[in-house]
């Protein structure tokens, strides 16, 4: 079996593949110190449940050659329409002028001895072919604008850059046409 991209919703065995999010999830997390395992649980729900229960079939998994998960990718091909995001993401609704342009968004997450390796990458392209091919108009992310992941972002496409205050911080829109790449 040669790696590939998988979806949630085709595979037989989606426990293996969600305790794989679970992992890599924390991994990739900021946060790290949570007062108990409630908390922690409200965390990578707040993160990760409505994507899988809303849009399994839009929840992505690098799968290598020998099984193992290597990173996935979260997606939601409607920004405007998701609305529990609306009260539990954190400066969701800061960006809500530019989802008319950018309607899709996603997260991804590689596993800490999985980066670097261009996996993150084909997910990321992977996703943002099947939005083209639905004729959606462009796909983005948040970020902080001092992240590391701003320089994969950008190679990636995600050239429309929006920056603004969230209470004491800033976040950061990066957006990707897709349009414009001849696909719709
Ligand atoms: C960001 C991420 C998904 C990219 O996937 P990847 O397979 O490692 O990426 P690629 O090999 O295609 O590209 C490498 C780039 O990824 C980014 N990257 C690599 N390790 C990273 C890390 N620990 N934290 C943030 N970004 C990282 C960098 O931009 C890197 O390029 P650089 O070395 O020039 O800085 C992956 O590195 C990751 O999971 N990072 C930690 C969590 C994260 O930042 N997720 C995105 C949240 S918005």
């Amino acid at each position: 079996m040669a790696a590939e991209v998988v979806r949630l919703s085709d595979l037989v065995d989606q426990a293996a593949a969600i305790a794989a999010l679970t992992d890599i999830f924390f991994e990739s997390s900021a946060r790290t110190e949570f007062t108990s395992s409630q908390e922690r649980q409200n965390f990578l729900e707040r993160w990760t449940e409505f994507y899988l229960t809303r849009y399994p079939e839009d929840v992505w998994f690098w799968r290598e050659a020998d099984g193992t998960f290597a990173g996935y990718l979260t997606g939601c091909r409607n920004s405007v329409g998701a609305m529990p995001l609306y009260d539990t993401v954190p400066g969701y609704k800061l960006f809500e002028d530019c989802f008319g342009a950018f309607p899709a968004h996603l997260h991804v997450n590689c596993r800490n001895d999985r980066r670097n390796l261009g996996i993150g990458a084909r997910m990321v392209e992977h996703f943002a072919q099947g939005c083209r091919e639905n004729g959606l108009a462009g796909v983005h992310i948040v970020t902080a604008p001092t992240a590391r992941n701003v320089g994969f972002y950008q190679r990636a496409g995600f050239t429309h850059e929006v920056i603004r205050g969230f209470g004491s911080r800033s976040l950061l829109f990066m957006g990707r046409h897709l349009g414009a790449e001849g696909g719709v």
